[in-house]
């Protein structure tokens, strides 16, 4: 059974998913309106998954006796500027995510509830494999710098990226 403590701040982290997948989806949406749309299907990508990560969430929450609230969320922007600053924002975003699930863990080492604790570290894994894919991809772009062709070349790799990734999170 989970502590009413524990309760609030899974509930407050569904919500963090779900703003990240709304967030994402705002990313895609604008990167296919600037004809990137090898972004944009990495960012679809990116809020479908963020949608898996609110709704593993979600059951866990309702399986240990708690309630999982579907709250109001926040909207997110429109305009990302160019396609480097919305990579960093992805990156900055990853990072506060990674906080708020190390604040989660670190809850319930405090109220000894070693069940939740372990089924954190999925989530902590998986923020160390977002966090580390976003800074590969700010990397690559950096070495693009404003060269045309290169971007070209960029929007072409990513689409592959979201392909493959796609393919090892559905496995057959
Ligand atoms: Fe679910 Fe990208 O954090």
């Amino acid at each position: 059974m989970l502590s009413d403590k524990l309760s609030a701040a899974l509930n407050k982290q569904i919500q963090v998913e779900a703003e990240s997948s709304q967030v994402y989806l705002a990313m895609a949406s604008w990167a296919e309106v600037q004809g990137l749309e090898g972004v944009a299907s990495f960012m679809y990508e990116q809020s479908d998954e963020e949608r898996q990560h609110m709704l593993k969430l979600v059951k866990f929450v309702n399986e240990r006796g708690g309630h999982a609230i579907v709250s109001t969320l926040k909207s997110p922007k429109a305009e990302f500027g160019t396609f480097r600053d919305m990579f960093q924002e992805l990156y900055n975003h990853e990072i506060m995510v990674s906080k708020s699930i190390n604040e989660l863990v670190h809850i319930t080492l405090e109220e000894k509830d070693y069940a939740t604790h372990n089924f954190l570290q999925w989530y902590v894994a998986e923020q160390i494999e977002e966090e580390a894919v976003a800074r590969t991809i700010l990397d690559k772009i950096n070495l693009i710098g404003n060269d045309k062709g290169g971007l070209y070349l960029f929007d072409r790799d990513i689409q592959q990226l979201t392909v493959e990734s796609a393919a090892s999170n559905n496995p057959q």
